[in-house]
């Protein structure tokens, strides 16, 4: 009898995470899930779920969750299909106004932890041809104001997703771009936003909200889902790639229609 399939996802306690969580938890297979806290939502699927999911609760930048993962893909078979890495943040300051410890600190967050993670989950990967699914943004290729780290960082994700697809024939590998989601990251951005976005970035961000123009974060968790889930075919043109959740080369991937 094949195996369940094994996920692994980071940031699964809100946003877009929360979301993809929410898709996996109706099909088959087994998922392993991070972040720090535990909100509400998250806590009653957990406790709905408890054979289904074993969720860590802690900094997806300590080495200890990423070898607590490690562990339990090993326990439940060694075979990982999919390794979603969704954790990120978006801090906002001025590049003469950023310490180099605050730059390290948020490399750990957004870029170290996925390499660390992903250099591990390699060998349970291959078992299963799995997949790599990074979450970057559209600050990967787009210079800020005031978004030197999110967008270095981000820009990083990128080019780590490339040269993985490179070295691992057998790991397909999608850095995604999920566009401007309504999560606790797009208020967060507002709340910040005066600390070093430009008149113009301001308007637009604020405007983005005003104008309902921020997406469900259902759409992206859809297309992350149905990259993740081996039913469907990797889209093999797009292994390695920089892709926005919008391209019509994932269309039929994104099954959450918006209204
Ligand atoms: N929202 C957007 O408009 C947008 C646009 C482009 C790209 N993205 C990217 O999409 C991804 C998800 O964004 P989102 O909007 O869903 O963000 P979000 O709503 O802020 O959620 C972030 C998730 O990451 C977790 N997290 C944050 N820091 C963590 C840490 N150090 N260790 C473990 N977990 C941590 C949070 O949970 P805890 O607080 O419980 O730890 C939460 O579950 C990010 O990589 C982001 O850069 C988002």
């Amino acid at each position: 009898m094949p195996s369940e399939p094994i996920y692994v996802i980071t940031g699964a306690s809100k946003g877009i995470g929360l979301e993809t969580l929410k898709y996996l938890v109706e099909v088959p297979g087994y998922i392993i899930s991070v972040s720090r806290t535990i909100p509400e939502e998250l806590s009653k699927i957990l406790n709905a779920n408890t054979s289904k999911i074993a969720h860590f609760c802690g900094k997806v930048e300590d080495p200890e969750i990423s070898k607590m993962v490690i562990r339990t893909i090993e326990e439940k078979g060694g075979k990982l299909n999919a390794l979603i890495l969704n954790v990120g943040i978006a801090p906002i300051a001025p590049i003469d106004k950023i310490d180099a410890d605050v730059w390290r600190a948020v490399f750990d967050i957004n870029f170290f932890s996925m390499v660390d993670l992903a250099q591990r989950a390699i060998p349970y990967l291959k078992k299963a041809k799995g997949r790599v699914i990074m979450l970057s943004s559209g600050a990967a290729v787009n210079a800020k104001n005031g978004w030197s780290i999110y967008c270095c960082t981000k820009a990083c994700v990128n080019m780590f997703a490339k040269v993985l697809s490179l070295e691992q024939s057998d790991i397909k590998t999608i850095a995604l771009r999920p566009g401007v989601v309504n999560t606790g990251m797009q208020e967060e951005i507002r709340k910040q936003m005066k600390n070093g976005f430009t008149k113009e970035d301001i308007e637009k961000f604020k405007n983005y909200e005003k104008n309902k123009e921020l997406k469900d974060p259902k759409e992206p968790a859809s297309v992350i889902f149905n990259l993740a889930i081996p039913e469907n075919e990797f889209p093999m043109e797009l292994n390695g790639e920089f892709v926005s959740i919008d391209d019509e080369k994932l269309a039929k991937f994104k099954t959450f229609k918006p209204e």
